[in-house]
Formats: C-alpha cells, sequence, structure tokens
C-alpha cells in the first residue's frame, strides 16, 4: 500500500532516531538498510508504531504516498550518490529526496543540479543534536528550493526541537545553502569545545580536581554560558570509571578524532578571505593532540615553566569564565561573518537571525546566548560583525582584561591556549585603526615592486619607492 508519510533510508542510530521522532509526530514511516536484518530488528523492536519495514528499495518506493518524500541518512560522500542513483530509477518526477547527513555542500550542489535536471525535488538538511537530538527534536538546517520546503515544512517543523514557541529549523536558503550553514555550525562546535578544553587545562594547572571541576561547570551551566556542551562538560567531570573507580576523564587518552567538517570550514574561510581564527585554532589542535607519540618526545627535549598555577581558585574561575566566554564571542562573530560573506557571494539570501534563532535548541552549540545573537541580527540584520551589536560591544570591553590576564599567566605557565589566543589576536587586531601592515606593503614594493597607497593621499592611488639595492 503506497501510504507511508515519509520514508527513511540508513538506519544507523540517526536514522533511527529520526524515525522515531517522524513517528511520535503522527506521521507513518517506511523504512530501508541495505543490511535488511537491520530493518527487520528495528521494526520488531517497535511493535504498534506506524513503521512499514522495507526488504528492497522497490518494496521500500512503493510503500511512499505521493510526492514521495525519501530522507538518506547513510554516510557522507560516496554512499549518498549509491543511494541516489539506486533510488532514481524507482522514483517519480516531483519526489523529494532528502540527503539528512553532513555532506559537504558542494556535493548537495551538484545533487541539486543533477537532480533537478531529472526533474526530481532535493533538499541538502544539515541536521544537527546527535543521538538525542534526532530522537527528541533535533535543529533542521534544509537547503533547496523553497517550493520543496514547503512540501517538507510540516513534517521538519514537527520533529524539530521548539524554543519560544518557534521550530528549530528554517529553510536556509537554496542549493547547497543549508549543508553550508551545518558546516559552519560544526566548525563553531569544534570552537567551543577546544575553548572548553582550555579552561580545563588551566584549572588542571591549578590543581582542580575533576570533581571540583564537575562543581565550577554545572555553576556555569546555571549562568550566562549556560549550554549544551557546558552541561554535558559537567557530567563528563562526575562520571566515574567502573573499571578503577577513578574519574573517567582522567583515563581516556588525549588523541582528538575529526571527521572533517571543521576543516572543511577553514578551507571555506581561507577561499572566502575570512578570518575563523578560533576555529583554526581548534582544529589544528585536534592534529597537535593526534601527534601523542612526538608530543611524548618533544616533551623530554623542549624546555617550558612547569605548568602549575597557584592563587585564589575562586578568582580563577571568574577569570577563565570571562576568557572563555569572551573567546566563545569571537568564535561565533567569526563564523557568522564567514556564513554573511558567503550568503553574499552566493546570492543565497540568508537570514543571520534566523540562523542563530534555530542554533537555540536541539543542536550541539545550543546555548543561552544564541538569544542575544539572535537579537543582535534582529535588531540589525546588516550587522558587520557581531562583535560591535551593543550587548557584546559591553560585554567584551567587560571581560578583556581577565581575559588578557588568563592568556598571560597561562602563557607565562607553559600551558598552551590557543584558542583563547587566537581569539584576543582577532579582538586586538580588529579593534586596532593601525596595523604594522605599512610596513608589509613597504617589503612588498621593495622586493617585488608591487606598490603601496599612502595616508597622505586618496585611497586607490599607488606609489613605488626606488628601495636601495641590496648585495649578498
Ligand atoms: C551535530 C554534530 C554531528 C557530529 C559531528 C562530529 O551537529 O550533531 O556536529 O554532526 O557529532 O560529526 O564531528 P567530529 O567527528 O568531526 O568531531
Amino acid at each position: 500500500m503506497s501510504n507511508s508519510d515519509f520514508g527513511l533510508i540508513g538506519l544507523a542510530v540517526m536514522g533511527q532516531n529520526l524515525v522515531l521522532n517522524v513517528e511520535s509526530r503522527g506521521f507513518q514511516v517506511s523504512v530501508y538498510n541495505r543490511t535488511t536484518a537491520v530493518t527487520d530488528s528495528f521494526v520488531a523492536a517497535h511493535p504498534g508504531k506506524k513503521l512499514v519495514g522495507a526488504q528492497s528499495l522497490e518494496e521500500f518506493v512503493q510503500s511512499l504516498a505521493s510526492p514521495r518524500k525519501v530522507m538518506i541518512m547513510v554516510k557522507a560522500g560516496g554512499p549518498v550518490d549509491a543511494v541516489i542513483e539506486s533510488l532514481i530509477p524507482l522514483l517519480a518526477p516531483g519526489d523529494i529526496i532528502i540527503d539528512g547527513g553532513n555532506s559537504l555542500y558542494t556535493d548537495t550542489e551538484r545533487r541539486d543540479q543533477w537532480l533537478g535536471d531529472l526533474g526530481f525535488r532535493f533538499i541538502g538538511a544539515g541536521v544537527s543534536g546527535g543521538e538525542e537530538g534526532a530522537r527528541k527534536g533535533p535543529s533542521i538546517m534544509p537547503g533547496g528550493p523553497a517550493s520543496t520546503w514547503d512540501v517538507m515544512k510540516p513534517i521538519f517543523e514537527s520533529i524539530a526541537a521548539v524554543v519560544d514557541g518557534e521550530p528549530c529549523v528554517t529553510h536556509i536558503g537554496p542549493g547547497g545553502a543549508g549543508h553550508y550553514v551545518k558546516m559552519i555550525h560544526n566548525g563553531i562546535e569544534y570552537g567551543d569545545m577546544q575553548l572548553i578544553c582550555e579552561a580545563y587545562n588551566i584549572f588542571k594547572a591549578a590543581g582542580f580536581t575533576p570533581a571540583e571541576l564537575a562543581k565550577v561547570f554545572t555553576d556555569w551551566n546555571q549562568g550566562d554560558l549556560e549550554s549544551y556542551l557546558i552541561q554535558i562538560t559537567s557530567k563528563i567531570f562526575a562520571e566515574i570509571d567502573p573499571l578503577t573507580g577513578e574519574p573517567i576523564v582522567d583515563k581516556i587518552l588525549d588523541t582528538a578524532g575529526q571527521k572533517g567538517t571543521g576543516k572543511w570550514t577553514i578551507m571555506n574561510a581561507v577561499e572566502n578571505a575570512v578570518v575563523i581564527s578560533t576555529i583554526n585554532a581548534a582544529v589544528e589542535a585536534r592534529i597537535l593532540s593526534s601527534m601523542k607519540d612526538q608530543r611524548v618526545h618533544a616533551a623530554t627535549l623542549l624546555e617550558g615553566p612547569p605548568a602549575q598555577l597557584s592563587g585564589d581558585k575562586a578568582l580563577l574561575v571568574q577569570k577563565v569564565h570571562d576568557a572563555l566566554f569572551a573567546s566563545k564571542i569571537i568564535s561565533y562573530a567569526q563564523g557568522l561573518a564567514l556564513i554573511a560573506s558567503m550568503g553574499q557571494e552566493k546570492n543565497w539570501g540568508l537570514d543571520l537571525g534566523k540562523i542563530a534563532a534555530i542554533w537555540r535548541g536541539g543542536c550541539i552549540i545550543r546555548a543561552r546566548f544564541l538569544n542575544d545573537i539572535t537579537d543582535a541580527y534582529r535588531s540589525d540584520p546588516s550587522l558587520s560583525n557581531l562583535m560591535l551589536a551593543p550587548f557584546f560591544t559591553n560585554l567584551l570591553n567587560q571581560f578583556q582584561q581577565n581575559w588578557r590576564e588568563v592568556i598571560s599567566t597561562a602563557t607565562l605557565a607553559g600551558i598552551p591556549v590557543p584558542a583563547f589566543s587566537a581569539s584576543l589576536g582577532y579582538y586586538d587586531s580588529y579593534r586596532s585603526s593601525v596595523l604594522p601592515a605599512n610596513l608589509l606593503q613597504a617589503q612588498r614594493d621593495f622586493f617585488g615592486a608591487h606598490t603601496y597607497e599612502r595616508i597622505d593621499k586618496p585611497r586607490g592611488e599607488m606609489f613605488h619607492t626606488d628601495w636601495p639595492e641590496v648585495i649578498g
């Protein structure tokens, strides 16, 4: 019978949870997985639910009401294309394919063109929130034609997280815009995580135990830093390893993994000439963390001060709070500036206020201060940089002294704080009306006759100096 409202291919954890979420909102859902035993056990594990387990793609497609709505939740890259290719001969014009994985936005643009030419409708949708978000309400970032969004809107709005009565989903823009914004979300996620790790490293050097840190992060989560990542961090510090009876955080090897979305973000930023130094530092910190053997060797050769801090712990907590919050503002300012720049370049018509609003719930970077970011863009949609919104200007002015002190203290103790420092470097550069690039221009002119502009002549007028010859 062709009467399922929605179909999903790929029953890994995210896929399964999304299916249960859609079904719980009153829709009948057909499911297909390449290994059909997974489909069978999934359907069997949820008796009484409006689920149709298909044994073949043909059966799956036939079970869907027209226009068919098929969501693909498989590994990004080749597997997405392979599923689409096998679907094409089975679907009818006007059917909708949704890719809900972490696909590279340029792949989404290619698929949008490819499927559009064949008469199908395609949505590239970023879905954030991990397993729990998928089940209870993720943040969804769909891109594609507005007319296709209109068809999908009732289902997407019913399954998304809700904040202040607003669902955490909105039509982001055409083509690859949805996956693009999800990519930047992930870059910001990398930045948030690294900043928290740097705070932890400073506290560790000051002798805080995991139990004390659980308390610090629980307290922070009651205040202006309230966010999902701060919350889970408090729970991580409180978790005890059943094998040793000691805090689990002390038993986990210090080498970070990454699937690539952070790297894609910084590659895109370089291409667009937008500075995202905090995210850059976060990606590089993961790379350095993975060089465990080299670090262990270097630790025996390269000197530095002992990574030990002393002093009033409560005062340190306040200062690190300020440094973390200030750096976090910078990271979002950079990520949003990149979205704005790319949106203009691509003519996507992006609404930064709406993007910030749908990040307030469901996703990994959800945080109280996204309300303030939403307000900042709603009151000034053409805001050139988040730091210049009065609310954030005030916070940065308030935090900057402690931010500097934390970075100086850490640096003098040999504690690496690359993301804190990168953020402060951006702040100080951005607020400098004069930078030393006059010297840089002179150097370029010296060795390459690249010319320069003068401070006492109109912009655009170029000058060259006959520099002395350098012998040898
Ligand atoms: C989300 C997450 C999700 C996933 C990333 C993690 O928004 O739900 O970002 O997409 O956790 O793939 O990426 P790394 O493995 O690169 O940390």
